[in-house]
């Protein structure tokens, strides 16, 4: 049994230090974020991930000067909302999102959502290149891409994406995807790794969660970290945060691991499908 607590940290291809686990903000309100954020850092927590499109980034910036950490102790990441691909408009949208968190950069940004009506995500990410170029972001990588988006920006682009934030947990496992990231050195972020509380009556994971006197969603998190990807659940219930923490002091055997693998289903996904997803917001 491993006996350090501590969250590993993974190097992306730039050579930044990511930390495995972190705290997802989606769908906290507004004037709930900086307490909830507060509460993850309080529990240990290094690493956030917000979007423009969640409009909390104010409330993550608040929490992480109200923690009396370095700014350098915790990992930001923000994404670049739908309706801002034109290449101006993401230049413009990165100074909102500092703005927003009153940061000089964030740790890593992401495109959010590929959106195959606006077409030409490529322009994007040109866009994306110039904000780390700029200094503005530590790192840069896309969300919810599939290889066919990835191979598009290989073939244009200089910067090869840090990162591809998607869809995974048990019934979702997404090893195709995965397995391009892997293979063209991007790391995968797995959202909505708990599946927003679905997966967690699921028998195989109750009875796994049994055997190892731990609790569902450790369990499907611990198999998160096992694979290798980098996780970040929300809750807005501290003794829930505090429990998606405790996940470096057990392990999952072989067996536990080819079972909560078997739970992936071909109508697994909870979330928008990246080629039809086209929602922007108005301005
Ligand atoms: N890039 C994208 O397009 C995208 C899309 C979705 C999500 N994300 C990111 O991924 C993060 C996580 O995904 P998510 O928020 O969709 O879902 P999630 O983390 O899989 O699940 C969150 C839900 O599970 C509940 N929960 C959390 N811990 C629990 C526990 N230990 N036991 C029982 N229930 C628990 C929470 O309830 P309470 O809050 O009531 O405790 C909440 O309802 C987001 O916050 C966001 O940062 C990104």
């Amino acid at each position: 049994m491993p006996t350090d607590t501590t969250v590993p940290s993974i190097m992306l291809n730039n050579g930044v230090q990511i930390p495995q686990l972190g705290f997802g903000v989606f769908q906290i309100p507004p004037d709930e974020t900086r307490a909830a954020t507060l509460t993850a850092l309080e529990a240990g927590y290094r690493h956030i991930d917000t979007a423009e499109m969640y409009g909390n980034e104010a409330g993550v910036g608040e929490a992480v000067r109200a923690s009396g950490l370095e700014r350098s102790d915790v990992f930001v990441t923000s994404k670049l909302n739908n309706g801002f691909h034109a290449y101006d408009d993401a230049l413009a949208a990165i100074d909102g999102t500092l703005e927003e968190l009153e940061f000089e950069h964030v740790d890593l940004f992401l495109i959010h959502w590929p959106l195959p009506d606006v077409g030409d995500y490529t322009e994007t990410w040109r866009a994306m290149e110039e904000i780390y170029r700029q200094g503005k972001a530590r790192a840069i990588g896309v969300s919810n891409f599939q290889p066919h988006h990835l191979r598009k920006i290989h073939e244009s682009g200089t910067v090869v994406p840090a990162v591809n934030q998607i869809e995974v947990h048990p019934y979702f496992a997404q090893n195709d995807v995965r397995a391009f990231n892997a293979e063209h050195g991007i790391v995968t972020e797995a959202w909505s790794p708990i599946a927003q509380g679905a997966v967690l009556d699921d028998p195989t994971v109750v009875r796994i969660a049994e055997a190892h006197g731990r609790t569902p969603a450790q369990v499907v998190l611990r198999w998160h970290v096992e694979r290798g990807d980098v996780v970040f659940p929300k809750s807005s219930t501290p003794e829930r945060v505090r429990e998606n923490f405790a996940l470096f002091d057990f392990e999952l055997t072989e067996g536990d691991l080819a079972d909560l693998g078997a739970l992936d289903r071909a109508d697994g996904r909870r979330g928008p499908d990246p080629d039809t997803m086209n929602a922007v917001p108005k301005k």
